[in-house]
């Protein structure tokens, strides 16, 4: 199969288009006749390495952990989904080899869900790892509830803004940080205050105790700084560094980092959020596989409007 590989670790001109064997169907394996595969930044960290120490990582390598395509083979055990269904999927596994910038992938029925009837296949490529993060985070780990009010930093990114729905799906009042130009964007996600985080200070906007709940996709000093704004009794969710739980303990903060995991009911429940109206992705590019570096170089840049999405013929 064509897939898009890497044979060590390294900078993007490392990926190279490779024509590699089909994955084999296991007992619990679907296989996944891929149109499209999200890129997220963990792929540009699988890419150089940073990510050695948690996954055992074999070559040669293909990047990628999201996915949507067709179903083309199930296991002897698998009642989940049929041969011909449309999915979506999360397809991290607990190794790093066969990803999914690829024409076929096998995963198990912990990843996958049906595909939300709403979204195109390409659409629903750029969703699982940074809806399932945000979903995890507003529901799971902070649990927001209705008339409160939740801070989303990085809330034009990709996990941001799915967060900035979520939580206005929840019933929050939402406040977004990003860079100004950004900030129709986020209205348009719901938000109701936009704050530029390059021209002015979070904290000093809003003031000591003002928000129920923050969401951190950005970590550093507008982690730490957050112990502000959050009011005693309140919760904060990162999913870029573990928080110094002590110091937001001393305010009566409970900080916690989420690590997303593949969740099938999660993801199914995500879909129907979209075929409710509730959430929409928005694709900041669309790339051809086979133009998998430029798809990185995007990402690196580090300010997109939502996902990059690599299409695959
Ligand atoms: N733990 C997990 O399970 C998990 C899951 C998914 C992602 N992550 C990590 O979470 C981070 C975000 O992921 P992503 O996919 O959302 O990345 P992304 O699509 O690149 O978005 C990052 C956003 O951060 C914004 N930003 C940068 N500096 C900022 C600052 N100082 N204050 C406020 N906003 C700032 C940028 O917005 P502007 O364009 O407005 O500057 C950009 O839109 C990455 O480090 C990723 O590896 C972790």
């Amino acid at each position: 199969m064509h897939a898009i590989a890497i044979e060590r670790f390294g900078g993007r001109e490392e990926l190279r288009p490779a024509e590699l064997p089909e994955p084999l169907v296991g007992p619990d394996a679907i296989l996944i006749r891929l149109a499209a595969a999200g890129v997220n930044p963990v792929d540009i960290g699988v890419r150089e390495g940073r990510l050695q120490q948690a996954f055992p990582t074999f070559f040669p390598l293909i990047p990628g952990w999201d996915a949507a395509g067709v179903v083309e083979a199930v296991g002897p055990s698998v009642t989940e989904v049929e041969i011909g269904d449309e999915v979506f999927a999360y397809a991290r596994k607990d190794f790093v080899r066969d990803g999914t910038y690829a024409e076929l992938v096998a995963v198990t029925p912990r990843h996958v869900a049906k595909k939300p009837r709403s979204l195109s296949l390409v659409e629903a490529g750029a969703v699982p790892l940074a809806g399932l993060t945000a979903y995890q985070v507003i529901f799971d780990a902070l649990a927001v509830e209705e008339g409160e009010t939740v801070l989303v930093h990085g809330a034009a990114g990709g996990v941001g803004h799915f967060a900035v729905q979520l939580a206005v799906a929840a019933g929050a009042r939402v406040i977004g940080t990003a860079r100004a130009r950004n900030h129709d964007f986020l209205r348009e996600l719901g938000a109701e205050r936009c704050i530029d985080y390059e021209h002015e200070d979070f904290a000093a906007v809003l003031g000591r105790g003002q928000v129920d709940a923050v969401v951190d996709v950005v970590g550093g000093e507008t982690q730490e700084r957050s112990v502000e704004v959050i009011r005693e009794g309140g919760r904060l969710a990162s999913i870029v560094m573990p928080p110094d739980r002590d110091r937001f303990a001393a305010h009566d903060i409970a900080a916690r980092y989420v690590f997303v995991r593949p969740d099938a009911d999660e993801l199914a429940a995500l879909g129907a959020m979209f075929d409710a109206g509730q959430v929409r992705v928005h694709l900041h590019a669309q790339i051809p596989l086979d133009d998998a570096a430029q798809a990185h170089q995007l990402v690196e840049a580090g300010h997109p409007h939502g996902k990059v999405v690599l299409t695959i013929p």
